[in-house]
C-alpha cells in the first residue's frame, strides 16, 4: 500500500487563482473544480453517463442520506458506492454533520456526537465522528470529510468558540479513526490505494476563531482542507472576506475546498481567489424549479414570455439541451410537469457550471505565469 492516494499538482499559480490536477484513486480532477451534488447516490434527474459526457470528474455523496437509505452496509456488500451506482470516477462524501444540522430540528449534540431523528420515518439515530468515518469508509469515497458542527448564523462569540472547540476535538477523533480503518474501504486491495480525509475549518464569522481553527487543523496534517460554515445566511461580502482571510492560513501545496457555494459569479470569484474545489446544490435544485443559469443571466423558464420563443435556452451554450430544444418546449415541459423538464434543465445548468469552471481554468492556463 505504498502508492500515494492523493496527488495535487499545481500547474499555474498567481494573484488570479491557481490551476492544478488532483489525482485520486478514481481518476484525475482538473482544478478549480465544481462538484455536482449527488446526495442519495444520484445527481437528481441525471444518469451517470450524462455526467460523464459533461466531463464531471468528481461528484458528491452524502453520508447521512446513504446511511439511512439504503444503508452503508448494503452499499459495502454491493462493492462500495462507485460500483453500486456505476460511477467509475472520483467521489467525495460529506460527513453528515451538515445534513444532521440542517435537516433535523430534534437533534441533541453532546461531546460524544449527535442524536437525531430520521427525516424519513422519525426513527432515532446517533452519529459520532467514529461512526461517520465507518460509514464513509464503507461507502468507499475517494475523499471523506471530518465530522463537524456547522454553526448556525448568526451565532455569538461564545457559541462559536464552544462549537469550534468541539469541531476540533471531533476532527482529531475523525482522523484517528479514519487512519486506523481506511484500509477497510471496498476497493483498497484492487487499487492498492486508500481513501483520503479532509479537515473542515469552522469558527463562525470571527476572524480570530477561523484562524485558530485553520492552525489547529493544519497541525493535525490532513491531505486537504475545507472551509465550512459558509452560505448559512450571511451576507455575501462576509463569505468573501472569510474565504480571503482563511485561504492564506492553509498549506499552499494542498487542495482547498469551499463547501456549499454558490451562484455562477461566486464560484468564479472564489476560484480566482485560489479556491480549488466547490460544491453546491444550487444548479441542480434550481433546475428542478425552472431556474436556469445562462450567459445572459438567470431566467425562469416557466415565464409566459417564453411560450412561443423558438430560440435556444442559451445561444452561447454548447450543451445538448441548447443544441436541440427551444425555450418554448422547455417552458411547456415545466408547465405540464413532465419529468423530462427536470432532466433537461439539470443537464443545462450543470453543463453551464462545469463550462464556467473550464473557462476559469483556461484563463488561468493562458494568462498566469507558471511558478
Ligand atoms: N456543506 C456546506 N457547509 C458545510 C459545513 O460547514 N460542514 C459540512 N460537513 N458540510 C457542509
Ligand atoms: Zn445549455
Amino acid at each position: 500500500m505504498n502508492r500515494v492516494s492523493l496527488h495535487f499538482e499545481i500547474l499555474n499559480s498567481g494573484a488570479a487563482g491557481r490551476r492544478g490536477t488532483l489525482t485520486l484513486p478514481h481518476g484525475q480532477v482538473e482544478t478549480p473544480a465544481f462538484m455536482p451534488v449527488g446526495t442519495a447516490a444520484s445527481v437528481k434527474a441525471l444518469p451517470q453517463h450524462f455526467l460523464e459526457e459533461l466531463d464531471a470528474r468528481i461528484i458528491l455523496g452524502n453520508t447521512y442520506h446513504l446511511y439511512l437509505r439504503p444503508g452503508h452496509e448494503l452499499i459495502r456488500r454491493m462493492g462500495g458506492l462507485h460500483r453500486f451506482m456505476s460511477w467509475p470516477r472520483a467521489l467525495l462524501t460529506d460527513s453528515g454533520g451538515f445534513q444532521v444540522f440542517s435537516l433535523n430540528e430534534l437533534r441533541k449534540v453532546t461531546e460524544e456526537g449527535v442524536r437525531f431523528r430520521s427525516h424519513l420515518d422519525g426513527s432515532s439515530h446517533f452519529f459520532s465522528p467514529e461512526h461517520s468515518m465507518d460509514v464513509q469508509i464503507a461507502l468507499g469515497s475517494d475523499i471523506a470529510m471530518a465530522f463537524d458542527e456547522c454553526l448556525e448564523y448568526p451565532a455569538d462569540r461564545e457559541r462559536a468558540r464552544k462549537s469550534l472547540d468541539l469541531t476540533m476535538r471531533w476532527a482529531a477523533r475523525s482522523k484517528a479513526h479514519f487512519d486506523a480503518h481506511k484500509h477497510e474501504a471496498p476497493w483498497v486491495d484492487e487499487l492498492e490505494q486508500t481513501p483520503n480525509l479532509f479537515g473542515i475549518v469552522q469558527g463562525g464569522m470571527f476572524a480570530d476563531l477561523r484562524r485558530e481553527s485553520a492552525e489547529r487543523l493544519v497541525e493535525m496534517d490532513f491531505p486537504g482542507y475545507a472551509i465550512g460554515g459558509l452560505s448559512v445566511g450571511e451576507p455575501r461580502e462576509l463569505t468573501r472576506e472569510i474565504i480571503a482571510d482563511t485561504l492564506p492560513l492553509l498549506p499552499a501545496d494542498k487542495p482547498r475546498y469551499v463547501m456549499g457555494v454558490g451562484y455562477p459569479d461566486e464560484i468564479v470569484e472564489y476560484a480566482k481567489m485560489g479556491v480549488d474545489m466547490m460544491d453546491c446544490v444550487l444548479p441542480t435544485r434550481a433546475a428542478r424549479h425552472g431556474l436556469l443559469f445562462t450567459s445572459e443571466g438567470r431566467l425562469n423558464i416557466k415565464n409566459r414570455r417564453f411560450a412561443e420563443d423558438q430560440g435556444p435556452l442559451d445561444p452561447e451554450c454548447s450543451c445538448p439541451v441548447c443544441q436541440r430544444y427551444s425555450r418554448a418546449y422547455l417552458r411547456h415541459l415545466m408547465a405540464a410537469q413532465e419529468p423530462l423538464a427536470a432532466v433537461l434543465n439539470t443537464l443545462h445548468n450543470l453543463a453551464f457550471y462545469l463550462m464556467t469552471m473550464r473557462r476559469v481554468r483556461e484563463e488561468l492556463a493562458g494568462s498566469v505565469p507558471s511558478i
